[in-house]
């Protein structure tokens, strides 16, 4: 399993936006708008592919020199439980303290919550809902 930063509109880019598409989006019957994705060319994608496939996924938006916002992690069906969603995050943290990061904070939706405490990641502040389903801001220190 590679370790890799995705290029925007790249062919692993298409791949990551399928399989965002079909776990996080159209389960709640949304969909990706063509706006949405063209604001994306200024975020950070990043994946573990294996036979030129994406098998896991996240996005990363750098909010100030302080702070970066990890979103839109999902783990192929076929993959799941199988440690990639935790080692695709100990990867995204190390690129990112290379980085300069110090901190990474992401909304979990509340079945991930116990992935991402398993991981290091604290709760702050009261449940809240986006996209329709209750979420739960997090916060981790990097280094
Ligand atoms: C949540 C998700 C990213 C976890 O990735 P993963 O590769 O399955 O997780 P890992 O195998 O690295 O799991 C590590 C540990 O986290 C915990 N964990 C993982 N998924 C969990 C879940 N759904 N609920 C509770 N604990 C979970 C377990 O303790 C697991 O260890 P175990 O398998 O030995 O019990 C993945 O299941 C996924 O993509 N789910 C659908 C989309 C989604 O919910 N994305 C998160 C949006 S915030």
């Amino acid at each position: 399993m590679e370790f890799v930063e995705i290029d925007w509109n790249s062919n692993l880019y298409s791949q990551e936006i399928e399989l965002r598409d079909r776990l996080l989006r159209a389960p709640l019957g949304l969909a990706f708008s063509s706006e949405e994705l063209a604001a994306e060319s200024s975020e950070l994608h990043f994946a573990l592919v294996d036979e030129e496939q994406v098998r896991a996924c996240a996005v990363i938006v750098p909010l100030s020199a302080d702070l970066a916002k990890l979103r839109q992690m999902a783990v192929h069906e076929n993959y799941q439980r199988q440690g990639l969603g935790s080692s695709l995050i100990h990867q995204i943290e190390l690129a990112l303290q290379r980085r300069g990061f110090p901190k990474i904070e992401l909304n979990a939706r509340e079945e991930a919550v116990a992935f991402y405490q398993g991981l290091g990641y604290q709760t702050v502040g009261d449940r809240f809902m986006e996209v329709g389903i209750p979420h739960w801001k997090m916060h981790h220190e990097l280094g």
